[in-house]
């Protein structure tokens, strides 16, 4: 088997140890953020991405110190390697579902940590089982950022949901597992998901449940 195929999480979802009393300057902090990003790439309209956050924007302390002292805390300030967001108004049509791209080895594996930013009560992060379609292309208001479209859609015709979590607090999610954004509500809602280096080897050595995930 290849390193790529061992690289997939064996939960959905698990609650990230955030200090819950700090997340209400995490979230001014990384909507200021998305000011910037939405600047830098106008023509995302559901996924802002960039490649490499510090190469794009700078050290994270600069820019989102009070996220980035968060990160120091659990010790992964260091393997942080980028955020982007998802910004999704339910009056269009729903965010595709889809697995996130394919990670390479040396890089971040199929964990994400999602932070509501704004809007986030009654939205969910929905999983699914059913069939990836390589021969779709992403419509076109899911691109437009760089290498959103390297994402993977799913037919939709053969999904089922499996579970899905609240997207009001922060969780860390696998997302290899077909998901999507889905609310109870009409009005937009934002969120923030961060990818770290190694956070595979962290999964593995036993670090990721022991500090990462809330007790
Ligand atoms: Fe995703």
């Amino acid at each position: 088997m290849s390193k790529l195929t061992d690289m997939v999480p064996d939960f959905l979802y698990k609650s990230a140890a955030i200090d819950l009393k700090l997340l209400p300057d995490i979230q001014r902090e990384c909507f200021r953020m998305f000011l910037i990003m939405q600047k830098k790439s106008p023509k995302g309209k559901i996924f802002y991405y960039f490649t490499d956050f510090k190469s794009e924007f700078g050290e994270l302390a600069d820019l989102c110190p009070v996220l980035a002292s968060e990160l120091e805390r659990l010790d992964i300030l260091h393997l942080f390697r980028r955020m982007f967001f998802i910004q999704w108004d339910p009056t269009h049509p729903p965010m595709p579902i889809h697995r996130d791209y394919l990670p390479t080895a040396d890089t971040e594996g199929h964990f994400g940590l999602n932070i509501p930013v704004r809007g986030c009560e009654g939205s969910y992060t929905v999983f699914y089982s059913g069939e990836l379609n390589y021969n779709t292309p992403w419509r076109e208001d899911a691109i437009g950022t760089p290498a959103a479209d390297r994402a993977i859609p799913a037919n939709e015709q053969s999904v089922v949901e499996i579970d899905r979590v609240s997207s009001e607090l922060p969780v860390w999610i696998n997302n290899y597992v077909l998901h999507a954004g889905r609310t109870e509500f009409n009005r937009p809602r934002m969120l923030v998901s961060l990818r770290f280096y190694s956070m595979q080897s962290l999964f593995d050595n036993g670090y990721f449940d022991e500090y990462l995930v809330a007790k």
